[in-house]
């Protein structure tokens, strides 16, 4: 049986969708839904593993990599595909990066962060010519730093090759968040696809999107394989990722069709709760293509930057970048006072224009529609208060037309494209809008990223996820400046969507809030014990 296509739409996906993103907004006076209690103990499984199949230890050494954080984007000899540079390349994207202790309880950060640290996303490996690993598919089993054989090929093929393939569990997101989950499972997936980009730049490979049908997705990683699916958590496929040693303009496609399939899931949750229904109609509903250019086009490399200071200039401002993605974390408090250097401020916002180094932006190279508005509370030089950041000149057009009249719009930046949109002390503000949460208005700045909403989503309902995975990739190349700078970031899937675009003077759904981030400087909980992650 094939679960994939049974399900069936009575109703098109892009009002499906609307109607999603309508009911699992947060407002004042009343939350999405979501279960009414939660008991810990029952929490779902955080590592899926495969049973009744081979699996292989992946070498255990720390990745090492004498790149300084400044340089991550130079260009550099392709290492080779083994399993040593992919055990390093897992390490720095997905991997456990460490444990925590506090308190009896034990608990696993990974290389990027996720809604609640659920971790909906699960990694696949597709392996050709990967030397010391046969020909196949893997699941790849983080808790252990494994891969679990899933599928082989009779086909040989004569050219090494080496694929990341994406799926989600919803309902490990669902447990906690209700039906707003499958929010956060998408922007989860857009940290992961930036973790993903930035890890292969230490390695020489580039990260590319493969242009397949959704039903080719799930096809390939076998998550369409209702049979072997039957009694445990659905999988929703999500995206395959190439890893190139070469820059050519057609991005190689992953077999599509495997011969022997082996192992069966585990079983995550025995005795779910509740039951949420929209989230898989969401799922359904934003099953899709690429956008267009990524559909089409090879993606070359920016033409022009922005001038920002260069931390290379400043040593101990340019920690090595093994050390800045195996050391990210989210700030579970900021301090309230310290002040941002006018510095790092502008290279964080840098990171976030298409036109950046972030080697995200070669693998999301298709035109921005996802833009940050600015609460600032604390950075040198800039009165505190609402600012813009439009990502591209349409953006800046159309953000115009569509926010508050009265905003001022005053340049803020010589260099980029900063605007002014009103000047106050925005704390208490910032804490109102994020579900009342302290971060908000503790850090230097909170960003509030807004996306271009109905027009992408009528035009492709997929459109749907990869807004969310914008607004992700974007809070990842921030947290990630932040880190290397010595500060931190902390993403904000909770916060009141209405009331963000009442401030803005967003009155129609033409453009929607769908993330928060907020940058400060962390205080650390002295009563966690960090443990390394597999050594
Ligand atoms: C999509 C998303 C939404 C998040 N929302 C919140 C939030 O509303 N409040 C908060 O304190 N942390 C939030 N976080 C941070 C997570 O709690 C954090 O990533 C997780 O606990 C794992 O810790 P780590 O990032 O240090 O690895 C969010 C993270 C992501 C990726």
């Amino acid at each position: 049986m094939n679960r994939y296509r049974e399900i069936s739409m009575n109703n098109d996906p892009n009002s499906l969708l609307r109607a999603y993103h309508q009911r699992t907004k947060h407002h004042f006076e009343r939350y999405a839904a979501g279960p009414g209690s939660l008991d810990w103990d029952a929490q779902p499984d955080p590592f899926r593993t495969w049973k009744g199949t081979r699996w292989y230890s992946l070498p255990r050494e720390s990745p090492a990599r004498e790149i300084p954080w400044s340089a991550l984007a130079d260009a550099r000899p392709p290492e080779p595909f083994d399993t040593a540079s992919l055990s390093a390349f897992l390490r720095l994207s997905v991997a456990i990066t460490a444990w925590k202790e506090y308190g009896g309880n034990r608990w696993a950060l990974r290389a990027h962060p996720s809604s609640g640290n659920l971790h909906p996303s699960e990694t696949w490996v597709i392996a050709y010519w990967v030397e010391g690993l046969a020909d196949g598919l893997y699941h790849y089993q983080c808790r252990d730093h494994t891969v679990e054989w899933r599928a082989e090929t009779l086909t040989a093929s004569d050219l090494p090759g080496l694929w990341l393939g994406f799926s989600s569990i919803p309902w490990r997101e669902a447990w906690k968040y209700g039906e707003r989950a499958f929010r956060y499972c998408q922007l989860d997936m857009g940290h992961v696809l930036a973790a993903v980009a930035h890890a292969a730049a230490l390695f020489g490979w580039r990260a590319r999107l493969v242009n397949l049908s959704p039903e080719a997705v799930a096809h390939c990683l076998g998550t369409d394989r209702g049979e072997d699916y039957a009694g445990v958590e659905a999988e929703e496929a999500e995206a395959i990722v190439a890893l190139q040693t070469e820059e050519t303009d057609t991005v190689p496609a992953p077999p599509l069709e495997w011969d022997e399939w082996s192992g069966l899931p585990s079983l995550l949750d025995p005795k779910p709760l509740y039951r949420w229904p929209v989230i898989e109609t969401a799922a359904v509903a934003s099953r899709g293509g690429l956008p267009p250019a990524l559909a089409g086009e090879a993606g070359s490399a920016p033409a022009s930057r922005p001038v920002v200071d260069n931390p290379a200039d400043n040593p101990t401002d340019n920690p090595l970048a093994t050390q800045v993605l195996l050391q990210r974390r989210s700030a579970q408090a900021f301090d309230g006072r310290s002040t941002l250097p006018a510095a790092t401020f502008r290279r964080i916002l840098a990171s976030l224009l298409p036109s950046s180094a972030a080697p995200v932006w070669r693998l999301w190279n298709s035109a921005p529609r996802v833009h940050p508005a600015l609460l600032v509370h604390r950075v040198e030089g800039l009165p505190a208060g609402l600012y813009l950041l439009p990502r591209s000149e349409a953006g800046l057009a159309e953000l115009g037309a569509a926010l508050r009249p009265e905003f001022e719009w005053l340049p803020a930046d010589a260099e980029l494209p900063l605007y002014r949109l009103l000047a106050a002390r925005a704390e208490r503000t910032a804490r109102n809008l994020s579900c009342h949460q302290d971060i908000a208005a503790m850090s230097a700045f909170t960003l509030m990223f807004i996306a271009e909403f109905d027009a992408p989503i009528e035009a492709n309902p997929a459109a749907y996820r990869h807004l969310h995975w914008e607004a992700g990739m974007l809070g990842h190349c921030a947290t990630l400046e932040a880190e290397a700078a010595g500060w931190r970031g902390t993403g904000i899937g909770c916060f009141f969507d209405d009331a963000d675009h009442e401030l803005l003077g967003l009155a129609d759904t033409r453009w929607q809030v769908i993330y928060h981030f907020a940058i400060g400087m962390p205080v650390d909980d002295p009563r966690l014990l960090t443990l390394p992650a597999y050594e």
